[in-house]
């Protein structure tokens, strides 16, 4: 990831949380209908939002200029999200849903550059997170 892909996926994040009011809700409903296998791991309500993704997400792509700092904070919360009985390949639908997410709420700003720039980052950040929750897992195989 580059200092140019780092800045267009923050500067687009900074514009999805300045319409978010229904950015989060849009992302759960893509990913109940895309991906409707992990609709039972939500045990709250998701209407209260219980899972912060996108304020979570923020924190996360506001420190991808440190990734010594951002890899632990990732990878703690991965390794939480085994207990929630998330699995490796959920991160796909997810990010899937994140990007289609993006593309909605962004509109016309989600140019190429900028999809381009957020799966480079999803996929980092989910890279991160899948090795620390369950990379000695696999390495049993
Ligand atoms: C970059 C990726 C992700 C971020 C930023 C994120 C963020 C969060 C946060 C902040 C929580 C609240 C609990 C905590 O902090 O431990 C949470 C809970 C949860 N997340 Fe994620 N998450 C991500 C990926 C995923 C994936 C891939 C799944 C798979 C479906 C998932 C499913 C869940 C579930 C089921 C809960 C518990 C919700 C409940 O108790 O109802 N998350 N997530």
């Amino acid at each position: 990831m580059d200092a140019e892909t780092i800045a267009l996926v923050q500067r687009s994040f900074d514009k999805v949380v300045a319409n978010s009011e229904f950015t989060e809700q849009w992302f759960y409903a893509d990913l109940l209908v895309s991906a409707p296998q992990v609709k039972p791991l939500f045990k709250g309500n998701m209407e209260e939002q219980g899972m912060k993704f996108l304020p979570t997400l923020g924190m996360l792509v506001h420190s991808l200029d440190d990734l010594v700092t951002v890899i632990p904070i990732a990878g703690a919360l991965a390794r939480r999200h085994v207990e929630f009985g998330v699995r490796p390949e959920h991160y796909d639908a997810v990010g899937a849903s994140l990007i289609r997410t993006l593309e909605r709420s962004l509109a016309a700003e989600f140019t190429p550059e900028v999809r381009t720039a957020w799966e480079d980052a999803y996929t980092t950040l989910s890279a991160a997170m899948i090795e620390a929750a369950y990379g000695a897992e696999e390495e049993l195989d």
